[in-house]
Formats: C-alpha cells, sequence, structure tokens
C-alpha cells in the first residue's frame, strides 16, 4: 500500500474529518475515503467510477491526456514494435522481462496446453448453429470449470498457476472453435509448431481439406493485435473480472463474466459495431449525414470507434494500429475496398470537424482493428472474440494481483436511494 502524502479535509455539518492522501508513481493522487462512512455517517457519489481508484495495482498505468500506456514500465508501442504477445503476457503476469530460458519455458509451457477437453466438443455442438462465438465463448470458458476441477482452488498457488496458463493456451482454441462452429466448419486443432497468433490464424482458416500456409505478416499483424489489446488497467470487464474474483469465485467464472461484460458496444463490441457502421454508412457521401447525425444532442447515434473515457488526446494503440492497418491493406492488395474507403475518408472528416476536436474525440484502438481484421477475412462477429482472446492475460493477471493482496475485501458498492420508504403493502382489490 502506499504511503500517506498529505491530509485533504472534508467539513460536513460542522465537524472536519482527515483524509489520508496517496501519491502513485504515476498518475493523480488518490484520497482515501475507506473509514468515511464509518467516521462521517456519508457515503460517496460516483456512478461509472470517473473519480474513483477502486483497488491498488502495478500492471499497467495510463496517462490519458498524454496518450501513454505502460505495461510494468515499458511503453505500448516499443512492446508492439520489439516484443511479440507472449513475451508481454509474462510481463504483464510476473512483473519483468523474461530471460531467453524464461521465454523458453513458458512459450513451452503455453503451447503444450492449447487442446481444450476432448468431451468439451459435445458441449460446443449444444449450441444453436448461429450462436455469436461471443455467446458460445461466455459459456464454454464458464464451463471451463466443470472441465479443469484441479485448478479451480484459489487458495492454492499451484493450481493458480495452472489455471492462468490454461486459460491463455486454450483461448484461441475456444475462440476459433466457437467461430468454425458458427460457420459449420469442422473444428481444426491446434498445431503446436506455429506460433501463439498463427496458430490462432490457422485454427480460423484451416480446413481439413486443403493446406493452408500462414502469411508471416499477417501472423505478425495478428500478435501485434493481441499484444495492443493485451491489458488496460481498470477498464470494465477488468473491473468486473475484479468484482467476480473478490468473491472468492474460481477463475474460468471470473474469466467468463469478464469476457460477458466486454461484448457490450461501448467496450469490446465496439469494433463489430464500427465495422457495421461502416458498412451501413455504405458511401463516402454519406458520412457528413452520419457525422451530423453523431452531432446531434437529440440523436443518441454515436460515431463507433471514437472516443474513449480515458484517452483524451490519442489512443497510443491506434497510432501502432493504424500503422499496421496501412501495411495489412498493401499486402492484401484491398486498399480500394469500399468500407475501408469510409473508414479512411471518415476518419479524415471526423479529425477536422471541431465537435470531435473540442470534446477530444479521437480514433481508438478498435477502430483501425476493426479495418485490419476486415481485411484479413475474419466476420464482424469475430472481432469482440478477438479481442477476449487478447485481454485474457491483462484479466488473469490483475486477477492474480487482487488474490495476492492482503487487503482483498469483497467488493460491495452502496447506492444513493431515491425510491419509496416502507409502506403498508396493499391488497390486489383494493389498488
Ligand atoms: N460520437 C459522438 N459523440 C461522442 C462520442 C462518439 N463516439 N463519444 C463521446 N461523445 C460525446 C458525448 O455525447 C458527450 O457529449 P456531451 O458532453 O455534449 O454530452 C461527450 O462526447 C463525452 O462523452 P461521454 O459519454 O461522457 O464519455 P465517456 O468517457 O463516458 O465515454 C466511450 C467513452 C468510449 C464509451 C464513448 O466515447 C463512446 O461511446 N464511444 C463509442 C464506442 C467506442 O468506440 N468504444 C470503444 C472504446 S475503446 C476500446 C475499449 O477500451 O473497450
Amino acid at each position: 500500500m502506499a504511503e500517506t502524502t498529505d491530509t485533504a479535509k472534508l467539513t460536513l455539518k460542522g465537524k472536519t474529518y482527515d483524509l489520508p492522501v496517496y501519491s502513485p508513481t504515476g498518475g493523480p493522487d488518490v484520497i482515501d475515503i475507506r473509514k468515511l462512512y464509518a467516521q462521517a455517517d456519508v457515503f460517496t457519489y460516483d456512478p461509472g467510477f470517473t473519480s474513483t481508484a477502486a483497488c491498488d495495482s502495478t500492471i499497467t498505468f495510463i496517462d490519458g491526456e498524454e496518450g501513454v500506456l505502460l505495461h510494468r514500465g515499458y511503453p505500448i508501442d516499443q512492446l508492439a514494435s520489439q516484443s511479440h504477445y507472449l513475451e508481454v503476457c509474462y510481463l504483464l503476469l510476473y512483473g519483468e522481462l523474461p530471460s531467453s530460458t524464461e521465454l523458453e519455458k513458458f512459450e513451452s509451457l503455453v503451447t503444450n496446453h492449447t487442446m481444450i477437453h476432448e468431451q468439451m466438443h459435445n458441449f460446443f455442438r449444444g449450441f444453436r448453429r448461429d450462436a455469436h462465438p461471443m455467446a458460445t465463448m461466455v459459456g464454454v470458458v464458464g464451463a471451463m470449470s466443470a472441465f479443469y476441477h484441479d485448478s479451480t482452488d484459489i487458495n492454492d498457488p499451484h493450481q493458480r498457476e495452472v489455471a492462468t496458463i490454461r486459460l491463455i493456451a486454450k483461448m484461441p482454441t475456444v475462440a476459433a472453435m466457437a467461430y468454425k462452429y458458427s460457420i459449420g466448419q469442422p473444428f481444426v486443432y491446434p498445431r503446436n509448431d506455429l506460433d501463439y497468433a498463427a496458430n490462432f490464424l490457422h485454427m480460423c482458416f484451416a480446413v481439413p481439406a486443403q493446406e493452408y500456409h500462414v502469411d508471416p505478416i499477417l501472423a505478425r499483424a495478428m500478435d501485434r493485435i493481441f499484444t495492443l489489446h493485451a491489458d488496460h488497467e481498470q477498464n470494465a470487464s477488468t473491473s468486473t473480472v475484479r468484482l467476480a474474483s473478490s468473491s472468492g469465485a474460481n477463475p474460468f467464472a471470473c474469466i467468463a463474466a469478464g469476457i460477458a461484460c466486454l461484448w457490450g458496444p461501448a467496450h469490446g463490441g465496439a469494433n463489430q459495431a464500427c465495422l457495421e457502421m461502416l458498412k451501413e454508412i455504405g458511401t463516402v457521401d454519406r458520412i457528413p449525414e452520419y457525422i451530423a447525425r453523431a452531432k446531434d444532442k437529440n440523436d443518441p447515434y454515436r460515431l463507433m470507434g471514437f472516443g474513449h473515457r480515458v484517452y483524451k488526446n490519442f489512443d497510443p494503440r491506434a497510432t501502432v494500429m493504424k500503422q499496421s492497418a496501412d501495411e495489412v491493406l498493401e499486402l492484401l492488395g484491398v486498399e480500394n475496398n469500399p468500407v475501408l474507403q469510409v473508414a479512411k475518408e471518415l476518419e479524415k472528416q471526423a479529425l477536422a470537424d471541431p465537435y470531435f476536436a473540442d470534446k477530444k474525440l479521437f480514433p481508438n484502438v478498435d477502430f483501425y482493428s476493426g479495418i485490419i481484421l476486415e481485411a484479413m477475412g475474419f466476420p464482424t462477429s469475430m472481432f469482440t472474440p478477438i479481442f477476449a482472446v487478447a485481454r485474457t492475460v491483462g484479466w488473469i493477471s490483475q486477477w492474480a494481483e487482487q488474490l495476492a493482496d492482503p487487503q482483498l475485501k469483497i467488493g460491495r458498492p452502496r447506492q444513493l436511494y431515491l425510491g419509496e420508504m416502507e409502506r403498508k403493502y396493499v391488497d390486489i382489490e383494493k389498488r
């Protein structure tokens, strides 16, 4: 826990309360209000947690004004260009970059756990054929606690470690199977001679009838998408995982909760929503109409892939993703794809519009990731499952950090109650 560096004073109904203030290694100071209710009989009110630090953490740091994202102190652009996903997983989980022996051991551990329990194939077959892959993933990952009993005891460090490796190793397999099932193709088993990203592409795009070659540039772009989505401090799905875990729930149940939260269009579902929006716009001449709708106060419509709760200048992940998008589009020779043309023109027009500049709304990571995934041949329904694969390491790192915290308490927010106070029940014939 941080040291007290200052004291804030709260005066209420003639009484003054001293509140400890902590100075973090980065970011604004934090006022500790944990004893406020006991001392002053008041709650604080912060729906959406816009001013609330719900935990302390050493994993990821974001400075939204400056567009900074650090994992264990390392900037995301350096990790995206010089490292790769599994090394970033190690860094997030264990706090330091691995030596080559440590990395080799970690990669071998993950690679050798990519297959899922064979009986789980039957479980997949229980879903409706046209189920959204996210719906299937929420169910299948939750069901992993029924298949891997030997790694559900959160009080056993060995079991926690096994669950961690299983989740990172098996999530691409689960996502690829959810996809194959939704398009009526046979499941493709993982190939342990391929790296993490290449294996995922193989499981998604290979068919038994013919040889499939994974293009190394596409595998690199896939790996970069995983790296850029690996963690993002206390976002909605990570906070969901932490809240679920605070009750002592098993890791598979907690990650299933994270997947469910990620699905929403304001969070991980934005990449799918963004591509759908681009397709709906259809042609460049219709862009002004959609921009006008997004600006209209009386219309709830928003430009998907624009804006961020924390980044108010630029999203550093989007900068790397934009470069990657250009590379992939050039490689695939799809620069003239109409959806991608609409995307480029929309970005240009929105950035030139004072509404977006004044409100500090910039394209976020999901704007560009959707474009790359579309060009690679993924249907929009797979965009959020891919985000879930990538974010699993972030969820599980934050989960492990929380479990190691001796001050861990069940998460239990309070409320500002505005409903009726006690009233007498009225019989139905008298209402
Ligand atoms: N299009 C049009 N106006 C917008 C948009 C947008 N995409 N985003 C925010 N605004 C406006 C909003 O109407 C509000 O205006 P006013 O102050 O006049 O009421 C102002 O900007 C601030 O918006 P907010 O809703 O208070 O901001 P927030 O921090 O609560 O929301 C957000 C952040 C990401 C949910 C929001 O920007 C949004 O809905 N964006 C579209 C969905 C999206 O792309 N989400 C992906 C986020 S990045 C991936 C991830 O981390 O999951």
